[in-house]
């Protein structure tokens, strides 16, 4: 069992630390020697991907995240309308589907009933399908028009983490040719951000490597709470979905992740002292707005963890505990900051001493509705 888990005292542990290779892999060969993306799996011609108009990525618990941080990549860079739907939804209304539409399905196992229930309804509806998945083979492979594979091997955990990353990198890739064949991106910008996104690997080694006991702390702040709010903006609050989902995942530790401007509009009636409120606060263009809503919490008596940037000093007046990410641009935020969280619901887990490989109640597919 020791060595299956290489050395990690759970898989969850092993998982998190392989993540590094997970970004390496996926993107090998993803770009030619002249800054071209290579996806040739994609199954559409180059004139298709320049016709799409919309986009839907569909898809279940962390997946579902991965999509809500592709929409953010999506729109921001290829300006592809793109809507993100937990594919239980999806499946039972009616959405625009036309021929230049294109569903993205992400899903780890590619036998989630309800994602592959979306994806063939979206295709007798005439959509393009395409299907992010970490299965080879797997359904979702194989019911869609093409397919890029996460690289994460086999995940054994139950919560998701390295292909929670895995896709991220992968639907990266994949905003990153939409917006080459729209002409939004020149070959010479690709090739750079390219670069940046291969470097996140390095970053999330060193998060790893130096930020044990950061994390062994903002534990210490949690462990023993009812609940726990995280709050971010824009990426962050993408990411905080996420961090929240994983800490109820396998510390059943209640906790909801909220946009940060939207805290006065109810769960600031939450914060009482010792409250534990889990920002995702990198640098970007409204890193103060999160700043004075953690100080509005601070001021309520709130235990204030923050994912911060290295170098961000202002961050120590308000945090009660600081994990640092390096500074990397806002758009890969995702890759790195995410890690801190998983290593967080970990840690609360093992001291409120929770199976963290095996959640009660949770299957790692869920094939049945
Ligand atoms: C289950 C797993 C989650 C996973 C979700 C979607 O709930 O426990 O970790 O995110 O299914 O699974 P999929 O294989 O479609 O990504």
């Amino acid at each position: 069992d020791m060595a299956e888990k290489g050395g990690y005292p759970d898989f969850m542990l092993k998982e998190i630390h392989e993540q590094p290779r997970v970004v390496r892999d996926t993107l090998v060969g993803r770009m030619t020697p002249a800054g071209e993306l290579d996806i040739d799996e994609l199954g559409l011609s180059l004139e298709e991907l320049n016709d799409i108009d919309r986009v839907y990525v569909i898809a279940c618990g962390t997946s579902y995240h991965a999509g809500l941080i592709a929409k953010n990549l999506i729109e921001g860079w290829a300006r592809i309308p793109t809507e993100v739907e937990a594919a239980s939804e999806f499946r039972y209304r009616n959405p625009i589907i036309t021929p230049t539409t294109l569903v993205v399905a992400v899903s780890q196992s590619g036998e989630t009933a309800d994602t592959l229930a979306a994806i063939r309804d979206a295709r007798i509806k005439g959509a393009k399908v395409f299907g992010i998945t970490n299965v080879v083979g797997s359904p979702v492979a194989r019911e869609s028009d093409g397919v890029i594979y996460t690289k994460a091997n086999k995940e054994i955990a139950v919560a998701s983490t390295k292909s929670f990353i895995g896709q991220v990198v992968s639907l990266t890739l994949l905003a990153l040719l939409l917006a080459q064949v729209k002409y939004r991106l020149t070959t010479k910008q690709a090739r750079m951000l390219f670069r940046e996104l291969s470097d996140t690997a390095e970053q999330i080694q060193w998060i790893l490597d130096t930020q044990t006991e950061a994390v062994h702390e903002a534990a210490l702040l949690c462990k023993d709470a009812q609940s726990a709010l995280f709050v971010g903006r824009g990426m962050g609050a993408a990411i905080s979905y996420e961090g929240a989902l994983k800490l109820k995942e396998v510390s059943y530790l209640h906790a909801e992740a909220y946009a940060a401007g939207e805290m006065k509009h109810g769960p600031i009636a939450l914060i009482d002292p010792g409250f534990p409120v889990i920002a995702v606060a990198t640098k970007s263009a409204t890193y103060d707005k999160t700043v004075s809503n953690l100080m509005e919490c601070k001021a309520r008596g709130a235990k204030v963890i923050v994912v911060a940037t290295e170098g961000d000093e202002e961050i120590n007046k308000i945090a009660d505990c600081i994990i640092r990410v390096p500074a990397v641009r806002d758009v890969f935020s995702p890759i790195t900051a995410s890690v801190p969280l998983q290593l967080l619901a970990r840690e609360v887990a093992i001291l409120r001493g929770c199976d963290v490989d095996q959640p009660r109640n949770l299957a790692k597919s869920v094939t049945v509705e």
